[in-house]
């Protein structure tokens, strides 16, 4: 299991195995203990070294030439071993091509160009929202994050309205190979094949619809700023990194105001707060938990020297919860002074479909809030074994209008 990577020197080791079933599900002790060990910690098991400490996770996402998104952002060292498909053009690119490519997606994906799609998002939220107050007690993750982010987000990409949950598999796919090859891996990538090959059909022009996000990608080919190639690669990306983590994102904002009624009471109060409430649920339950750089030098960080070539662990989740950088940390506060999380990552590589992603959340907990509506846990909540992200695979909630 463990990489070809040199001995550590100077970092403390430990054998915690932060891909266990177990501490997937409950990775907050193990946080804390990692936190404790040391600002950098060479985790025997797979022979790297991970920041489970805000400031770590900050210097090294902010130090992108240094450490580098090219060697794979997943546990796979991309320059010792061959990648599972072919790399992002963003999340697994660096600069000069990454900056190129980022500066057309960036574009598409700004607040200023997904102005348009508010309406239509406040349209299907509130229609989701008549449905849910009619049938009380629903499944969460399928009745409202599934069927709210699979309906509006596609359908701002521009593609079909038929075999959608093709992304969920995807998207499973792509986040669980970030991880080691390990039977949660496995399990997710049974239908490899016929998944990426719908997706891959998907992202081609001629089946995205004019005017979406899609389409607004290939309208750069003929400036000649990226090539029809890149276009169906960049296309991929909405379609890997978009879908999963916003569902995972709903159904974790959910769960964080049903079991915290006085922060929903907030939100009712005053909608307005929406924008610094979604930014704690980022926080407190992060959807995208951990990603890796790789060395592209021998480096000193938080007294470690790390030699060239080596994978470095990144917590995201971890990261959100430090003391040493939150105050409360375990504590779901939508009125606290919230500065510096990196739920969206930082840096060159920060989530560049962040403001779509705000947009979905944030329509749909303020019309809920604006119409009053309460919810609760009514069931067994089952969290997902996931190696990256964060969630829900069951939520069941009651809803009711007050
Ligand atoms: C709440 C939902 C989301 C979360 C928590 C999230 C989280 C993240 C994080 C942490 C990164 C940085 C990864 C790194 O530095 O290696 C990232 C990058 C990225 N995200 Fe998101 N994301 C979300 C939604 C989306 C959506 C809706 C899209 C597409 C429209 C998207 C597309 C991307 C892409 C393409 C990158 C790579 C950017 C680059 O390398 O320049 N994400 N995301």
């Amino acid at each position: 299991m463990a990489q070809d990577a040199a001995p550590p020197r100077g970092a403390p080791i430990s054998d915690i195995d932060p891909f266990t079933p177990a501490n997937i599900l409950d990775p907050y002790p193990w946080h804390q203990a990692l936190r404790e060990t040391g600002p950098m910690v060479w985790l025997s098991r797979y022979g790297v070294f991970m920041a489970p400490r805000h400031a770590e996770n900050f210097a090294i996402v902010a130090d992108h030439q240094t450490f580098c998104s090219s060697g794979g952002v997943g546990y796979a060292n991309f320059f010792k071993e061959k990648p599972w498909r072919q790399p992002s053009m963003l999340l697994e690119a660096d600069q000069p091509d990454h900056t190129r490519r980022r500066a057309i997606v960036g574009r598409i994906l700004s607040a200023p160009n997904l102005r348009g799609l508010k309406a239509g998002f406040e349209v299907e939220a509130n229609a989701l929202i008549d449905k849910l107050l009619d049938q009380g007690e629903v499944e969460a993750v399928f009745e409202v994050s599934r069927a709210y982010v699979l309906k509006v987000f596609p359908d701002a990409v521009g593609i079909g309205a038929s075999g959608r949950d093709n992304l969920m598999k995807y998207g499973a796919m792509v986040f669980n190979a970030f991880g080691p090859q390990n039977d949660i891996f496995h399990d997710s990538a049974r239908d490899l094949g016929e998944v990426s090959a719908w997706i891959m059909e998907q992202c081609e022009h001629k089946n995205l619809r004019p005017g979406g996000l899609g389409d607004q990608v290939y309208q750069a080919v003929p400036s000649g700023a990226i090539t029809a190639d890149e276009a169906l690669i960049l296309v991929r990306s909405f379609l890997s990194a978009g879908v999963d983590t916003t569902v995972h994102a709903v159904g974790n904002a959910l769960w964080s105001f049903a079991t915290n009624p006085a922060e929903w009471a907030k939100m009712k109060a005053n909608p307005g707060i929406v924008r610094t409430a979604f930014e704690e649920v980022l926080r407190y339950e992060s959807p995208f938990q951990t990603f890796f750089r790789t060395t592209t030098r021998d480096v000193e960080i938080g007294g470690v020297m790390i030699p060239a070539n080596e994978k470095v662990m990144l917590s995201v989740g971890s990261a959100n919860r430090d003391p040493r950088k939150f105050e409360r940390p375990d504590a779901f506060d939508v009125s606290r002074n919230l500065q510096g999380h990196v739920g969206f990552g930082y840096g060159i590589h920060a989530c560049i479909g962040q403001m779509i992603s705000r947009l979905e959340n944030e329509v749909l907990l303020t019309e809920l809030a604006r119409r009053k509506v309460d919810f609760e846990v009514c069931g067994e909540a089952t969290r997902t074994v996931h190696n990256t992200l964060r969630g829900f695979s069951k939520l069941p909630l009651r809803f009711t209008q007050n």
